[in-house]
């Protein structure tokens, strides 16, 4: 069956999610099992998101509001730019998606950290594009090596910033550098999915570069801080122009009503979103006493998980955790092999995973890291 199926096509590797808590509940005969694999919100949506989509679920006969107008309208207030400004999408992931479709080509190219979000390189394939991987530097995107491989075959450059899956970000000079290298020919995405969560001062303002009318798409979701991430909704923010070529790519209801009404009374929370940033704060901090203890080094994250180095083969870690009920990622994908990326989760679940890992390394590998014992 192959042959039936476009070339490009078969280069297309599935995205691997992370492992479902009934799968692993099933396969390994647990009842307790704690996901931090995804990058979710433990601390869940907002109860008036909640409340909202209980007093919607008896509207679902009909079709949504295809140009989600009333979430555009509310989100324009909330970042003091115009509906125009503004697209929504099944989740940020399906805006990868137009804009691969809208803008490249065959045999264009692509330009990307590495590793970074893995569906940068999905929406290259797709569309017969060249993707350039620039390897990180210090954990961190390279801008300015990104910005030495443009071509006059570029098209795109997908900046994820934060990064995932290091969690660390670029500063607005470096943003404002490569900004100011790029010719008129090429587009750069702001992939913020993690925006809410950045507590670094030096973080840019991006929403100004698309009100100055710059080559930019910001991209946000509200699948993170707002933990709407099983009702897909993401944003995307550029020129009038631009959002208008990608809405010419849109299906007519690409964004369910449920998920348009959850949105909404989520901007409407701001306690929620505040209540989130603390507890990632405070569950990042947990970890990071808990790596040092452990002696295991770690990379300093402004987004709602964290990269560590397990200094050993970080699958073989991943399953004794998985046997112990926790499920996170392993770094062998994104070709750091031994490390984990670990989701922030509440304080009671980062303890769980915390002492499951101290277990991990004292039972399969003889260490002795009993903090308790230290002075
Ligand atoms: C950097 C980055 N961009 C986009 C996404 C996709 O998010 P959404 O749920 O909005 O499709 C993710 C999800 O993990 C991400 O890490």
């Amino acid at each position: 069956m192959a042959s039936l199926v476009k070339e490009h096509i078969l280069d297309l590797k599935p995205y691997v999610p992370g492992k479902p808590i009934e799968e692993v509940k099933r396969e390994l005969g647990l009842t307790e099992v704690l996901k931090l694999a995804s990058n979710e919100n433990a601390l869940g949506p907002s109860p008036k998101a909640v409340q909202a989509l209980q007093e919607a679920a008896a509207t679902v006969g009909l079709y949504p509001d295809g140009s989600c107008s009333a979430l555009k309208q509310a989100l324009a207030a909330h970042w003091n730019l115009e509906p125009e400004q503004i697209i929504i999408g099944n989740g940020s992931d399906e805006l990868i998606q137009f804009i691969g479709l809208t803008f490249l080509a065959p045999g264009d190219e692509v330009i990307q950290a590495d590793p970074s979000f893995v569906r940068y390189e999905a929406a290259a394939i797709l569309n017969q594009a060249k993707c350039l991987k620039v390897p990180l530097r210090n954990f961190t995107s390279d801008l300015e090596a990104m910005a030495a491989r443009l071509t006059p075959r570029t098209k795109l450059i997908f900046v994820a910033n934060p990064n995932n899956p290091t969690g660390t970000m670029n500063t607005r000079d470096e943003v404002e550098r490569l900004l100011d290298r790029v010719p008129d020919h090429v587009l750069v995405v702001l992939d913020e999915a993690y925006y809410e969560y950045v507590d670094d001062p030096d973080y840019p303002d991006s929403l100004q570069y698309v009100r100055e009318g710059r080559n930019v798409i910001v991209l946000r979701t509200f699948s993170k801080i707002y933990a709407l991430a099983g009702l897909r909704v993401g944003y995307g923010l550029a020129r009038p122009d631009l959002i208008g070529y990608l809405n010419q790519v849109r299906e007519p209801f690409n964004v369910n009503s449920l998920a348009q009404v959850a949105a909404l009374a989520s901007l409407q929370d701001p306690e929620q979103v505040e209540r989130a940033r603390r507890m990632n704060r405070e569950g990042k901090e947990q970890l990071y006493r808990a790596f040092t203890e452990l002696g295991l080094p770690y990379v300093p994250s402004q987004a709602n998980f964290v990269l560590v180095d397990v200094k050993r083969d970080s699958r073989q870690v991943f399953a004794a955790l998985l046997r112990r009920g926790v499920i996170v990622r392993t770094g062998d994908i994104f070709g750091l092999p031994t490390h984990l990326r670990v989701t922030v989760g509440k304080p009671e679940e980062n303890e769980r995973f915390i002492a499951a890992l101290r277990e991990v390394l004292q039972e399969a590998w003889g260490e002795d890291h009993d903090c308790h014992s230290r002075p």
